[in-house]
């Protein structure tokens, strides 16, 4: 008699507990739902790489698929109707994490209560002009544009820089939003850090997804400098070094450098048209690591504000290999590097200082 008291007890027990499992889990999941939408601003968001980044940026593959958005998309006036039509198209598509589309030309608004600042408009070179006056155009831009953010982003604003020089129009961002944490602007060289795995994994015919830490660094210019010394290969015997794998020093201190650093330029030869898809699905990588974190035991390279680390000069945009942990950005710390690499990520240096005294030129 006992035992069938207690076995109805039991499952009293158990029933009240699967309900109020059922309970916390279906609370858990509406939190989930109900999520703030964050606030993403695209500049130059009627251009290539805009029509390309906002359709993802609102099928959540920057921020994850359960944050809904608002999208702040910013152009100059010639291209107000263009991105009329943008926006018409977003609204079309009723993306269900999208909460918000404000299409303008005013920077302020474009700029107001922004988390996260996409920064793709600039001013591309023409046939003709001088480097010195390409130069002067953007370091205009994002001066002004780097006031706009300051005043009036949130305090906890994210940038990145895709438009070129982006390094160097990082840096001027940076000095001109001086209340911006400098950890907080950075600029876009996944681009050439997914190409660098591409390139591997076509070589050896393995999944993209199975290499990892190649290293970009320096300048989103020519003179980046890709970097395998310390990149693996997952296998079925545990990961291997991308060295040993290749097998062919010759192949990866010449043909794969060039072919990673040319590769903008080989597009623009195929499609008549520099690349768009893989630098929005590179910028949403970029941005999205750092909000979300890489994984364990995987960096990626980012352009960021040099600390002095690896003898790289304080005050350059340069891009390293970073861990990203809350949100966070930290520089991978003791890689060893070897009279070949030290060489190649002076050179890059040398570029951006070179760079950036020719934008403080335009300044004066
Ligand atoms: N870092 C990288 O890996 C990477 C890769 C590819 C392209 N890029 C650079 O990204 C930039 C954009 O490329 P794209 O192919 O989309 O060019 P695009 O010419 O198609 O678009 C640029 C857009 O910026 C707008 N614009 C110009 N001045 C502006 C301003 N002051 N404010 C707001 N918008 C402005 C233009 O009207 C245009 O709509 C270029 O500078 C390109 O060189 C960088």
């Amino acid at each position: 008699m006992d035992h069938i008291v207690l076995l109805q007890k039991v499952s009293v027990a158990l029933f009240i507990f699967a309900l109020l499992w059922k309970i916390v889990k279906h609370m858990w999941s509406f939190l989930n739902v109900e999520k703030e939408p964050v606030t993403v601003l695209v500049t130059g968001a009627a251009g290539q790489i805009g029509y390309a980044i906002v359709p993802m940026i609102a099928r959540g593959a920057m921020l994850g698929a359960d944050q809904p958005v608002i999208l702040h998309m910013l152009d100059i006036e010639p291209a107000a109707e263009a991105l009329k039509g943008v926006r018409m198209e977003l609204i079309d598509a009723a993306f269900p994490l999208l909460k918000g589309v404000v299409a303008t030309t005013d920077a302020v608004e474009a700029c107001t209560g922004v988390n996260i600042a996409v920064m793709v408009g600039g001013f591309p070179r023409k046939e003709g002009m001088e480097r010195k006056d390409v130069m002067s155009k953007n370091v205009s831009i994002y001066k002004a544009q780097a006031s706009a953010l300051e005043k009036h982003a949130a305090s906890d604003c994210k940038v990145l820089v895709v438009a070129n020089p982006a390094n160097t129009n990082a840096l001027i961002l940076k000095e001109f939003a001086p209340s911006i944490p400098e950890k907080n602007i950075t600029c876009l060289t996944r681009l050439d850090h997914n190409r660098a795995l591409g390139q591997i994994s076509e070589r050896i015919n393995v999944y993209v997804s199975d290499v990892k830490n190649v290293i970009i660094w320096g300048n989103h210019s020519s003179t980046q400098y890709p970097d395998v010394n310390h990149a693996t290969v997952k296998t079925c015997s545990g990961d291997k070094p991308v060295r040993e794998l290749i097998a062919d020093d010759q192949w990866l201190n010449n043909e794969f450098i060039t072919t990673v650093q040319q590769r903008g330029a080989a597009i623009i030869k195929a499609r008549k048209l520099s690349s768009a898809l893989s630098a929005a699905s590179a910028a949403c990588d970029h941005v999205r690591d750092w909000v979300l974190g890489t994984p364990k035991g995987t960096w990626v390279s980012m352009g960021v504000y040099s600390d002095g680390s690896y003898g790289i000069q304080p005050g350059l945009i340069y891009s390293f290999p970073v861990n990203c942990e809350k949100g966070n950005w930290s520089i991978v710390q003791g890689l060893k590097i070897d009279e070949f690499s030290r060489k190649k990520m002076d050179a890059t240096a040398t570029e951006l200082m070179e760079e950036k005294s020719l934008a403080y030129s335009c300044l004066n």
